[in-house]
């Protein structure tokens, strides 16, 4: 089959990340007779410097009319003391929201192989463990009115607006109801209720989307009671529904227990099987152009891709195979390295997936 895939590399490791998935791509292409035509646009940092703005109309538009998205990081020290509508950040909002990517799917499965490399106490993870955070990702508090305002006595004040309506909600729970029927049937909301009057509309909302799904546990979990409970006792849960702002900080969280952020992929989907496909992590400006940079949430994004947008489920488990073979083998980033393992770049990470995919 052919598909059009629009490559969104950003800045610092975003271009080195991408640069592994497309090469895992392309060896899935050659391995299963696909054709996938890459178009390569600017956003973020790199588009601020050659074309002055960080989402130009172009990248929309090409995006638009891309069957799908693979996007790498943007942002980055260079271009923080921007005014907040023109930092490198607003374009992946921009992006989300143009797009209409209102469920982020982010998946944290420890893989066997790095039990050494998760923080937690062996017993805590025995067995694995795999959960799915959905997020909600075009609304809240990151598209709400924000602004400033000189006070009387207490200087300048600033203010964003978390804000939530049941048509937002209603969406991005279907998505985790219908996620949970494929999965352990246990659905966790996750909200601030006993503070918050957007979280307890959240709440109201889920509930009547769960009486659709009589066979999946619903259970509402305060935020800052399932930061600890993700430590504490991580293999209770099973999908995680929350809020943009939420989803973003526990799902940081999670991916360190699964040994690194550079394990950890997205799908950002919208109405249909269009989405965006982008790693967890940033653009880590601290390790960009040295090689020490994990590519694996980047692949296993693009393996996310042929699963929920191609349609290519069995493409889709090959590239994870190929993940779990290279790491069986003892290949390992700095991120993920442990007594015994063997040291290896980006690209020689991506080659050693891609080999695996060709000559199996
Ligand atoms: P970050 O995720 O970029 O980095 C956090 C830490 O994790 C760093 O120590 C980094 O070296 C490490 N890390 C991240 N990805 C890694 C990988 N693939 N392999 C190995 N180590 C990895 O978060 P940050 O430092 O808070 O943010 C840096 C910049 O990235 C900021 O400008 C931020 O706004 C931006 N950011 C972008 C995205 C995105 O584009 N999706 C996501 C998060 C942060
Ligand atoms: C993420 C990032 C973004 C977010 C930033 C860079 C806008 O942290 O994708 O997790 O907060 O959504
Ligand atoms: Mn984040």
């Amino acid at each position: 089959m052919n598909f059009k895939i629009a490559v969104i590399p950003g800045d610092g490791i975003g271009p080195e990340v991408t640069a592994e998935a497309v090469k895992v791509l392309d060896a899935v292409a050659d391995r299963f007779g696909h054709k996938f035509d890459y178009s390569y646009l600017a956003a973020g940092g790199d588009a601020i410097d050659k074309y002055g703005e960080c989402l130009p109309k172009e990248t929309v538009k090409e995006a638009k009319e891309s069957d799908a998205v693979l996007l790498g990081a943007v942002g980055g020290p260079k271009w923080d003391d921007l005014p907040g509508e023109e930092r490198p950040e607003k374009a992946l909002l921009g992006l989300r929201k143009a797009l209409g990517l209102f469920a982020n799917l982010r998946p944290a499965i420890m893989f066997d192989e790095l039990k050494d490399a998760c923080p937690l106490k062996e017993e805590k993870v025995k067995g694995g463990l795999d959960l799915m955070v959905v997020r909600e990702l075009t609304g809240g508090i990151y598209f709400g009115e924000r602004g400033t305002r000189q006070t009387q006595d207490m200087g300048l004040s600033a203010y964003d607006v978390e804000l939530y309506s049941e048509k937002e909600v209603q969406r991005v729970a279907e998505t985790a109801f219908s996620m949970a029927m494929k999965r352990n049937k246990k659905v966790t909301s996750v909200d601030k209720a006993n503070v918050l009057e957007s979280s307890r509309l959240w709440r109201k909302t889920v509930a009547e989307v769960a009486k659709k799904y009589p066979e999946v546990k619903l259970e509402n979990l305060y935020v800052d009671n399932t930061a600890m409970q993700l430590v504490y006792d991580p293999k209770q849960f099973d999908v995680i529904l929350t809020s943009n702002i939420f989803g973003d900080i526990l799902s940081d969280e999670a991916s360190m227990i699964t040994g690194s952020i550079g394990m950890l992929p997205s799908a950002s989907l919208a109405e249909g099987n269009f989405g965006m496909y982008e790693p967890v992590h940033g653009s880590a400006p601290d390790i960009a152009g040295t090689g020490r940079a994990n590519p694996t949430a980047a692949i296993l994004s693009a393996s996310m891709m042929l699963k929920y947008t191609f349609g290519l489920s069995e493409e889709a488990a090959a590239v994870e195979d190929a993940v779990k073979s290279a790491l069986k083998d003892g290949y390992r980033t700095p991120d993920i390295m442990t007594d015994g393992c063997k040291a290896v770049t980006t690209g020689q990470l991506g080659d050693i997936i891609a080999d695996k995919l060709r000559n199996r």
